[in-house]
């Protein structure tokens, strides 16, 4: 790393003001690829996950607005404290690393040309998604039961607008992404929370639970996420099987967020609900998308499979009436299909990056943070951690890692008040950043 960028680092970290010891900087330097080392983004001779990237004034949402949100406004206000200040963001699930290089030239073909107008998709399109499936999941997907949505929260509410009544009710297993819960009270649908049971250290399904609220005849739907955000869960086929029997049983559709199903750790395997049961084929709704795995969401580009026709149309129908049939994002189309047809060896570049961040980090809380402790993730760049041990409320977690630590977790209680007394961390970022991260929470955090 190069002065210059070490600099930029440190003042996009918020570093500057606050005196951070350089050692830990210093450190990994060798592991560093500077930004100006000539190359062109992606293509340089070493690491390109290495590359700290500046990403304010993007408009990013994580870098730009989480400030202005008021997360932490007051707090800076009280202090007179400004930009160089701002916690360190390790919190909304974005990548800070570039997408594939091939992604990147695809796209910019595509914007030399000029013209914007309407586009939709060819056959091609549905075959690679087809064969993306088919290759990474085992799951054998006919091209007409794919439907494109702008993402897979847009596509979660259309499902529930299409299959569900007012006042139905509708199951989400917390902590849980809070978007599921809002999802549904925002459509006038009814949450039942089917909690996860932490069991021996490890998150499990309370199925007895589910039995129950499947059982009451307003319950319609379930949603699961699979993985799970933000526990990190990789549910097993049993789990799915038994999930998928109780909701047989009693009639459930099943919406299953397969967003994060790219990224699973090399000691997990992912398994999609599609291949569990030929029985629930009929009674599934699987949310897909690259966004996660290519660092793709604002190109709000997603994939939703329904292999039961009768469920189709009435999804195609909540997506005709609303003019979202006739055109697509030229460039999210694009960003998937060369994902899917050229990304893989790139894919399997960010898995390897990820677990050794995963596992970096796993060692640095073991010596010098004991005092939290990492819930063992199969899968996401989203690791979840139990600072219960603190002993701290929910304020006072967020005055530690906030206000002293001055770097930005989401807290735990966001996914319900399962999640209280942890934290969510996202790990997709260049190993310096992490270490900085980590470095500031061990200053702050007691032993
Ligand atoms: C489980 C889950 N589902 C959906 C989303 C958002 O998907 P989209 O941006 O495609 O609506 C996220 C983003 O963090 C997520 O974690």
């Amino acid at each position: 790393m190069t002065s210059k960028n070490r600099r930029e680092f440190l003042k996009l970290a918020g570093a500057a003001s606050t005196g951070a010891a350089f050692t830990s900087i210093e450190n990994a330097t060798a592991q560093i690829q500077t930004v100006d080392s000539g190359l062109p983004p992606g293509q340089s001779a070493e690491n390109p996950f290495d590359v700290v990237h500046d990403r304010r004034g993007t408009n990013s949402i994580k870098w730009d607005f989480s400030y202005d949100d008021g997360v932490t406004k007051e707090v800076a206000h009280e202090l007179g404290i400004g930009e160089a200040s701002r916690p360190l963001p390790m919190s909304l699930s974005d990548m800070e690393f570039q997408t594939s290089p091939k992604i990147i030239s695809a796209l910019e073909k595509r914007v030399q040309h000029g013209i914007y107008g309407y586009t939709k998709p060819n056959k091609e399109y549905f075959q690679t998604i087809s064969h993306w499936i088919s290759n990474q999941y085992d799951w054998q997907v006919e091209e007409d039961w794919l439907l494109i949505t702008a993402g897979v929260m847009p596509a979660i509410s259309m499902a529930i607008q299409a299959h569900t009544d007012p006042g139905d009710k509708i199951v989400i297993q917390p902590p849980v992404f809070y978007p599921f819960g809002s999802v549904v009270e925002n459509n006038g649908r009814v949450v039942l929370r089917n909690s996860l049971i932490l069991e021996d250290d490890r998150y499990v399904m309370d199925f007895d639970d589910l039995e129950k609220k499947a059982a009451d005849p307003r319950t319609k739907m379930i949603i699961l996420c699979s993985p799970h955000n933000p526990v990190g869960r990789v549910w097993s086929r049993q789990e799915l099987a038994r999930l998928g029997e109780i909701c047989e049983k009693h009639d459930l559709l099943v919406v299953s967020d397969e967003i994060h199903c790219d990224l699973v750790y090399s000691w997990a395997n992912f398994t999609t609900i599609g291949v569990v049961d030929d029985r629930l084929l009929d009674r599934l709704i699987v949310c897909n998308s690259p966004s996660k795995s290519f660092n793709l969401p604002a190109l709000k580009t997603a994939t939703t499979i329904i292999p039961n026709p009768v469920l189709r149309e009435g999804f195609s129908t909540i997506l005709r009436n609303s003019e979202q049939l006739f055109s697509t994002n030229a460039f999210g189309t694009l960003a998937l299909q060369t994902a899917y047809e050229q990304g893989g060896p790139w894919l399997g570049q960010l898995k390897k990056y990820l677990e050794a961040n995963y596992l970096f980090l796993d060692s640095y809380i073991r010596e010098h943070i004991p005092n939290l402790r990492l819930q063992q993730a199969e899968g996401l760049y989203l690791v979840w951690i139990d600072c219960r041990n603190l002993g701290l409320g929910e304020d006072e977690l967020k005055r530690l890692f906030v206000d002293q630590a001055n770097v930005l977790p989401v807290q735990g209680s966001t996914y319900g008040v399962e999640g209280e007394g942890f934290i969510r961390i996202n790990i997709a970022c260049p190993r310096v950043v992490l270490e900085e991260a980590l470095r500031r929470i061990a200053s702050v955090v007691p032993g």
